[in-house]
């Protein structure tokens, strides 16, 4: 299968030397690239500034913002038969950048801000077929609030995960998460390395795909396909 995977932060710059950003490291999106190279799958890993060598197998593109994040998704999506989308990406980017680095004198304290466009939600018109997985990194009702994003999304799974429980956060080597499906009961993990609850998604989407379930869940969504 070609997957497109996303990993890490997204950076939305000021100017030159300031940005908005989020304490993603990268470490479960290169890990679910890591997982799916490692089962004979062909993978694009789309990353945000991390520091993280590029796992085996693997061909990366690396991207800053949200918007470049996007365009390069929508190049290669059109190749791909899933996308699992684990970039932590800013909502918010700066109305405006400068060119220049701001002086501290004459710098504004007040940012003005506009939100960025919701990457999942923007390439839905190119789904079809393809299996999108999303990850919710939540603080509170992780599992509603990934319900929620699951449907809006319209997502075949979501990944829930409290990013507020120990060894479960960001920069963490080990991960506690509910794999959420739209079709089917959501299947609870153990506290487990990244890499392995890598390899749980990965055998996941590879049932789901072999089962055609995915092409049903989008025949029922848009059955004009
Ligand atoms: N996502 C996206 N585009 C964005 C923000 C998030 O595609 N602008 C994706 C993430 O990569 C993830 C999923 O949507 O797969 C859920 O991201 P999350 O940050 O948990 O949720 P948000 O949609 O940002 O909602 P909220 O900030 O309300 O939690």
């Amino acid at each position: 299968m070609n997957l497109l995977v996303t990993a890490g932060p997204t950076r939305e710059h000021i100017d030159p030397v300031r940005f908005l950003s989020n304490p993603s490291t990268g470490k479960m999106g290169f890990a679910v690239a890591e997982a799916a190279a490692a089962r004979g799958h062909r993978v694009t890993l789309v990353a945000g500034p991390v520091t993280l060598a590029t796992p085996p197998g693997v061909q990366r593109v690396d991207i800053t913002s949200a918007h470049e994040m996007l365009a390069t998704l929508q190049h290669l999506l059109p190749q791909c038969a899933a996308l699992v989308m684990t970039a932590a990406v800013a909502d918010w980017r700066p109305k405006h950048c400068s060119t220049q680095k701001l002086k501290k004198a004459t710098m504004r304290p007040t940012l003005e801000l506009e939100p960025n466009p919701d990457i999942l939600s923007t390439l839905a018109p190119l789904k079809q077929q393809r299996v999108f997985i999303g990850f919710a990194a939540e603080t509170g009702n992780p599992l509603d609030e990934a319900r929620r994003k699951l449907k809006t999304k319209g997502l075949d799974m979501i990944v829930a995960n409290d990013v507020s429980q120990p060894h479960a956060g960001f920069a963490s080597d080990t991960n506690q998460v509910t794999l959420l499906p739209a079709i089917g009961p959501p299947q609870a993990l153990p506290l487990l390395d990244k890499l392995a609850v890598a390899h749980h998604i990965i055998a996941w989407l590879e049932a789901y795909s072999a089962s055609g379930a995915s092409r049903n869940a989008n025949a029922e969504r848009s059955p004009a396909l």
